[in-house]
């Protein structure tokens, strides 16, 4: 089956070609518009810019990616979670390709999106050979959301973050830094020569009987540790109560990654302890960091479960994770119909 993937629920106007077999996946072309060079001078994705230019771009990447290839089965689209006003724009041109070429839609969750990204480009890992249960931690600027996968297609939201997403805490902390947008691989990258117990951030709600995440409070503290311990000359600061010596931007990011690392993994595996899954996953754009993702296949390995992450290429917002995702509905025929499709913006992963 030939699938026209199109995703445009944040900053990545996307769109890929799948052939999808039950054995494999197969991108046969992928192309990707980012837009982080527009939204670098904000330090975030502005939701009116980011719309503008999906608009702009969603159609030379489709002819890019369409360019001498033969007509595909099916279109599969992103409907939600996201930002509206980039959902929109790849909704309205699924619903249009839909009509023009009389090839049915399949509207997918984008979290499921993210859920299928292990199989891409990976030999070695399938839907098959992931062993269910499974505990999917989605992280990325966006999500931060805990999912039950007891059956493919049959999730279940098991917690989620009451206000910031673990990327956009990197993200937001990078700004108060002056680091560029999208924050994460540059805090990540500064903290690996520094010194993770230099500075001690909260684990907010890591002993707390829920599932869910809040990240507010560590932004914020990380906020007042900035205004309270000013950045001196060599990217050094002054930290005149807790410790004699001089702390580094390195000791401060590597501080803050490890309490962003500390809360995701307690959380997943208390939620681990309570499910008792097989395997633990690992996707969404914060999955592209090493140490979190070496701290989790630790875990996981220590419990005796299997642990799937994607190609950091594939960690990502990216279309060909929707086609994957979509290919499983559209052999049920779950096709919906291109006069009822709509762009949801709060559309929450469940059964
Ligand atoms: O999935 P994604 O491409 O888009 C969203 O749906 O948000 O994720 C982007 C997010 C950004 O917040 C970025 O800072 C974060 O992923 N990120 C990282 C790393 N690489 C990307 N965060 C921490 N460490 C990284 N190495
Ligand atoms: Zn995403």
């Amino acid at each position: 089956m030939k699938i026209l993937a199109i995703e445009s629920s944040c900053d990545d106007t996307s769109v890929a070609l799948l052939e999808a077999t039950d054995e494999k996946i197969t991108i046969l072309a992928e192309k990707t518009a980012s837009q982080i060079e527009v939204h670098k001078k904000y330090g975030g994705v502005v939701p009116e810019i980011a719309g503008r230019e999906h608009a702009e771009n969603i159609m030379p990447v489709v002819e890019e990616v369409m360019e001498k290839k033969e007509k595909h089965d099916v279109i599969a689209v992103t409907s939600g979670p996201g930002l509206i006003t980039g959902l929109i724009v790849g909704v309205e041109v699924a619903k249009a390709l839909s009509y023009l070429w009389d090839v049915p839609v399949v509207s997918v969750n984008h979290i499921e999106g993210h859920i299928h990204s292990p199989v891409l480009n990976n030999s070695q890992v399938s839907l098959k050979n992931i062993t269910l249960p499974a505990i999917c931690l989605t992280v990325s600027g966006g999500h931060t959301e805990i999912v039950h996968i007891k059956k493919w297609g049959e999730y279940k939201r098991i917690g989620g973050t009451r206000d910031d997403a673990a990327g956009e805490t990197f993200d937001k902390v990078a700004k108060m830094l002056g680091l560029e947008y999208p924050g994460g691989p540059k805090i990540s990258k500064l903290a690996l020569t520094g010194n993770t117990k230099a500075i001690h951030f909260p684990r907010p709600m890591v002993n707390k009987d829920t599932y869910d995440f809040s990240f507010a409070g560590l932004k914020t503290s990380a906020l007042y540790w900035l205004r309270d311990n000013k950045l001196k000359k060599k990217n050094t600061f002054l930290s005149q109560i807790f410790f004699p010596k001089r702390i580094t931007i390195n000791d401060f990011c590597a501080s803050l990654e490890q309490a962003i690392i500390d809360v995701l993994t307690e959380k997943t595996f208390k939620v681990a302890e309570d499910l008792k899954p097989k395997t633990i996953m690992l996707v969404g754009g914060v999955s592209a960091n090493k140490k979190l993702r070496e701290t989790l296949q630790k875990r996981a390995e220590e419990n005796s479960m299997q642990f799937i992450t994607p190609n950091i290429q594939y960690s990502m917002d990216n279309a060909a994770m929707i086609g994957a995702a979509a290919y499983a509905k559209a052999k049920k025929k779950e096709f919906t119909k291109w006069e009822e499709l709509e762009a949801n913006p709060n559309w929450h992963i469940t059964g």
